[in-house]
């Protein structure tokens, strides 16, 4: 039985974006530069078992969500993220989407492909193998793009790869990831880098808008994209000659809240309304005991309070430690 999730300002929501695991082994700059650190820096062992997820999976399934995506953390620090992909897959949900740093990327892509994933979003910082182990802590460039070859040759998973906007970096940046897309079917994207509680000095040294590569693309025959009513935050940008696309991501603008289609999960099974929100519900009551028709309930009561936007440009708006809590 299928309904929808509508919420207080008619908007659908049809897309979920499920941490499966706070813990990341990376190392970003601007996201966990001391690692992971929460609980005494080892991975928790409260994540939501694959049991929990499943009667999760199903509840969003019969309210209407056509999208997942899994995110971390480093949703592939799992060892059953590919039955996650595919129990996902049998309860009809149409896209399956992954958010990964990529590390074992070549180990699983096959297994990934076969159990149902339709998209994966990756995160390419720096096109230069030094900058990429200094950002990460991972000297794997070159195996990376190695494996992201792979993909494009041998499936038709949607590949968007993500970059933070850096001031000092920002240009040359731009140039390789032109030369990259110029043959390849993927998108580009800069990210505008965000503040977080663990970011601060990083954020006011490197922090920049996203005007400058905008204007560059607009000035050489880059043309924006309609976007989709349900793009999410991003615009993207077309041009001829290029096989890939470039997009631009500007997570402080509130433009595209209007059509917001977004839920989250975190991996303790908390509902966040709005990734900056702070307030959180937890449903894992639901989940641990497989009750569906609860789940559904309580996701319903929920949806006259998401917020119409955030209000990141407001004064004391408060800061999130960083991204892996909720996986962007
Ligand atoms: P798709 O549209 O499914 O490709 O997702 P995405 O682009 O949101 O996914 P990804 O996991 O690659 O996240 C990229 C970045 O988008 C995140 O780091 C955030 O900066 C930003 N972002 C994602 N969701 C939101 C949102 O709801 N609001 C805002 N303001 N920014 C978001
Ligand atoms: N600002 C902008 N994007 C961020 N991400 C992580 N931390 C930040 C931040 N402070 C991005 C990662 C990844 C995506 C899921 O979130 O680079 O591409
Ligand atoms: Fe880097 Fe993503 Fe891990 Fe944060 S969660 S340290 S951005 S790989």
């Amino acid at each position: 039985p299928k309904s929808t999730l509508v919420d207080g300002f008619h908007r659908q929501l049809n897309y979920l974006r499920l941490s499966v695991t706070d813990f990341c082994n990376f190392r970003c700059d601007y996201c966990l530069p001391n690692g992971y650190t929460a609980n005494g820096g080892k991975r928790p062992d409260n994540e939501l078992s694959l049991n929990e997820i499943n009667t999760l999976v199903q509840g969003f399934a019969e309210l209407g969500t056509s999208k997942i995506r899994l995110t971390g953390g480093e949703p592939s620090i799992r060892s059953d993220l590919t039955d996650i992909i595919a129990l996902t897959k049998s309860h009809g949900i149409a896209t399956v989407a992954v958010s990964s740093n990529g590390y074992k990327l070549g180990k699983h892509l096959s297994a990934w492909h076969t159990a149902g994933l339709n998209q994966l979003n990756l995160s390419i910082d720096s096109f230069d193998p030094m900058l990429f182990k200094q950002i990460t802590g991972f000297d794997m460039l070159p195996t990376l793009l190695g494996d992201i070859d792979t993909l494009l040759d041998s499936t038709d998973i949607r590949l968007k790869i993500n970059g933070i906007l850096k001031a000092d970096t920002a240009f040359d940046n731009l140039l390789s990831a032109l030369d990259y897309a110029k043959t390849r079917p993927v998108t580009y994207r800069f990210i505008e880098f965000m503040q977080t509680s663990d970011n601060g000095k990083l954020f006011f040294a490197e922090h920049t808008n996203v005007s400058r590569i905008r204007n560059y693309l607009l000035e050489r025959g880059w043309v924006a994209q309609v976007r989709a009513s349900d793009a999410g935050p991003a615009t993207e940008y077309h041009h001829d000659d290029y096989v890939g696309k470039i997009g631009i991501i500007e997570p402080y603008a509130t433009h595209f809240c209007d059509s917001c289609n977004r839920l989250r999960v975190s991996s303790q099974g908390k509902v966040h309304l709005c990734l900056f929100d702070k307030a959180s519900y937890d449903v894992r009551e639901f989940l641990a005991s497989g009750d569906v028709t609860g789940l559904k309930r309580a996701v319903q009561n929920l949806m006259p309070i998401k917020p119409e936007h955030h209000h990141l440009h407001e004064q004391n708006s408060g800061l999130m430690n960083n991204l892996s809590m909720i996986g962007g």
